[in-house]
């Protein structure tokens, strides 16, 4: 008996990399997996619906698409968002870069959201998680401030939700992964910026997306029936290092 079993699970940024992850997890624990992503790629979830996070009357007609077909929803992982090389430190980076970041981390995480949150309380409450960054809390010498700015926010939006509908059964959290080994990390990053970055993780590599999967069917399950309003860091101890083992 799987940890999700009869769930219907709702994974945003599903064609990417920690997308699928999860997506195999929760079928693993018995969910079914509705995918939203804006590239239309195969998956693996049971029903995909192409749509752009940040375009209110998308999200509103792909949460009435999933109302219409499952009738509710148990659990809702938004994880969608970017990167944007062109998004460096304050000074350089442009306002059409930070517009673009903002569009697809924070304006998709509200709508998300707002939207699919009456669908989890529909039957009692469910489980949000929404993703954030180690970076929403730390600062970086290799910056992309608008990234940053947007991960912050989502930390102080899931803490609003969590308080919210706490006594409609609805559990809110969110996860700050470190650095996980998706491309939208290792795009572009050469051997010296992963060493650079790697002396920071004490345990001397980086997450791995199963890893962030694993720990989010956790925070999707009963397991964790009382866990609400947290932010998880799933970043092998890089946020609590000072400095880390040599060998
Ligand atoms: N990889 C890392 O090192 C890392 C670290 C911390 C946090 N995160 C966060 O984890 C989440 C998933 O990242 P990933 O590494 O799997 O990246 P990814 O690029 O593989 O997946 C992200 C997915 O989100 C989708 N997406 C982006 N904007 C969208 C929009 N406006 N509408 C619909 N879909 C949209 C993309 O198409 C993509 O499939 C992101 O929120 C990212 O910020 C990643």
């Amino acid at each position: 008996m799987g940890t999700l079993d009869t769930r219907i699970a709702v994974i945003t940024g599903a064609a990417g990399r920690i997308g699928r992850a999860t997506t195999a997890v929760f079928h693993r624990e018995g969910a079914t997996v509705v995918g939203l992503d804006v590239r239309d790629q195969q998956t693996d979830c049971d029903h995909f619906i192409c749509v752009e996070l940040s375009d209110e009357d998308q999200v509103a007609a792909a949460f009435a698409e999933i109302d219409e077909r499952y009738g509710r929803a148990d659990v809702l992982f938004s994880n969608a968002g970017v990167a944007l090389a062109e998004d460096d430190n304050v000074l350089r980076t442009s306002l059409d870069a930070w517009h673009r970041t903002i569009a697809a981390n924070l304006t998709s995480m509200f709508l998300v959201n707002k939207h699919g949150i009456p669908l989890l309380l529909r039957d009692g409450g469910g489980a949000l998680i929404n993703t954030a960054s180690l970076l929403g809390t730390m600062g970086s010498a290799v910056p992309g401030i608008s990234y940053t700015a947007t991960k912050g926010a989502v930390l102080a939006l899931t803490a609003d939700v969590a308080v919210e509908f706490a006594r409609r059964g609805l559990r809110a959290n969110s996860i700050s992964p470190g650095p996980v080994e998706t491309p939208l990390f290792t795009d572009g990053l050469d051997e010296a910026g992963r060493q650079r970055r790697l002396v920071h993780v004490p345990t001397g590599r980086f997450t791995e997306a199963e890893e962030i999967a694993e720990a989010v069917a956790f925070l999707a399950s009963d397991r964790a029936s009382h866990i609400n309003g947290i932010d998880l860091k799933i970043d092998g101890g890089m946020s609590v290092a000072y400095v880390t083992p040599e060998d």
